[in-house]
């Protein structure tokens, strides 16, 4: 199965089940709201998740652009993704967990032909300030799935206040050998679906106090789950990243988890260009710059004459299309290339600087806040700089 027909099979099978597709937001969440990207497909609706009635009912599903930077150093691994996309499904408070969960399970075997003896999931045993999460529980133990039942990593919120959760989470096994362990022992237990009973807020003192409605919020990472039908080992050998595959390595030949790096980091550079954003010193555009300037710095490592400018045109288009974002190529490839030349500029001021024999020894804290404060550059230059 594609990832295309992976996402036409979600959203009929949710529409089947009385859900209304509504569009996916772009990676900018709207004014006002104290988070910088979106990180996931509740976030566009946490108004509605809060008891505002949403004009296309109760049952909602889509697919949502989401873009992590708490995984930015797992980037390069095999499982993890800068800007991904995720599938959708809610019950603003409409039917409960176990309705979710039975449905997701019937998805996963059914529907995407998952072997249910590949299958571990987890569940919250319950804290001090709310109870075991019994009702999924008992609906697992029912269809036969093991269950693991953990306390903080069967919580789910989208920040330190606001609407949250106990989630049950859905592991596939990825492993050559017959399953073992639990999703907490065994990393080759991979998540690929989280069902929250988001049910809770979080108030500023740590409690928390129910909301006016048992909503439930489920997510499913797109590129990863596709990866793993696809029988790949990696989420970037997904049929989503066939043009980086096949164009990248001859241009630029990276070790394995260095070409993963560039072709995320560059992929999701287009995407968040694409949504508006410009690279600068604070908040998103400083994001994106440092997804630019690490690209650079592994690019460079080499071969001081790679450029961005020679990122071929196919690669900004199938990333524009794909996204369907409106800008043309040409003006990412404008943003990449100044971006590039600013970066060359530091680099060179960088060198200039550590020269200076002061720097020549080992350098102090101080020394990395005056290079930072007085001649802008950045700790992980100047240390990559000294590294070199
Ligand atoms: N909001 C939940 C997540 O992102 C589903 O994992």
């Amino acid at each position: 199965m594609n990832t295309d027909q992976l996402v036409r099979t979600f959203l009929e099978y949710y529409q089947e089940h009385g859900h209304h597709r509504i569009t996916g937001s772009t990676l900018i969440p709207p004014p006002g709201d104290p988070v910088l990207f979106t990180t996931s497909g509740m976030h566009p609706l946490t108004p509605y998740l809060e008891g505002r009635p949403h004009p296309l009912g109760r049952r909602l599903v889509n697919v949502q652009r989401c873009l992590r930077t708490t995984d930015l150093d797992e980037v390069g691994d095999l499982t993890h993704l800068t800007v991904f996309e995720m599938l959708g499904s809610w019950s603003l408070g409409d039917y409960e967990g176990p309705q979710s969960l039975d449905w997701g399970y019937r998805l996963l075997t059914d529907g995407f032909g998952v072997d249910p003896g590949r299958l571990h999931v987890t569940v919250f045993g319950g804290d001090e300030q709310v109870g075991p999460d019994t009702g999924s529980l008992e609906l697992w133990e029912g269809l036969g799935v093991p269950v693991e039942l953990t306390v903080e990593d069967n919580w789910w919120s989208n920040g330190p206040t606001g609407p949250c959760g106990p989630d049950s989470e859905i592991f596939l096994w990825t492993g050559d050998t017959p399953p073992e362990s639990t999703p907490t022992g065994d990393d080759r237990w991979v998540e690929v679906w989280n069902h929250v009973m988001m049910r809770h807020r979080r108030l500023d003192d740590g409690s928390l106090v129910p909301l006016p409605q048992r909503n439930v919020d489920t997510g499913l990472g797109l590129e990863r789950l596709s990866s793993l039908l696809q029988g790949r080992s990696s989420v970037f050998e997904c049929d989503v990243f066939d043009p980086w595959r096949r164009l990248l390595p001859p241009l630029w030949p990276l070790d394995e988890p260095s070409l993963r790096l560039v072709g995320d980091h560059l992929r999701s550079a287009v995407v968040v260009i694409g949504d508006g954003v410009r690279p600068s010193n604070t908040g998103r555009g400083y994001v994106l710059r440092r997804l630019l300037r690490r690209v650079l710095t592994v690019l460079r490592r080499d071969d001081p004459g790679r450029g961005l400018g020679d990122l071929p045109e196919e690669l900004l288009r199938h990333t524009l299309d794909h996204f369907r974002q409106e800008l043309p190529p040409e003006v990412v490839r404008r943003v990449l290339i100044d971006e590039e030349r600013r970066f060359d500029l530091l680099l060179e001021r960088g060198r200039r600087v550590l020269s200076r024999p002061r720097f020549r020894g080992p350098l102090s804290e101080d020394d990395l806040h005056y290079l930072h404060d007085t001649h802008g550059l950045p700790r992980e230059l100047v240390l990559d700089l000294r590294g070199a």
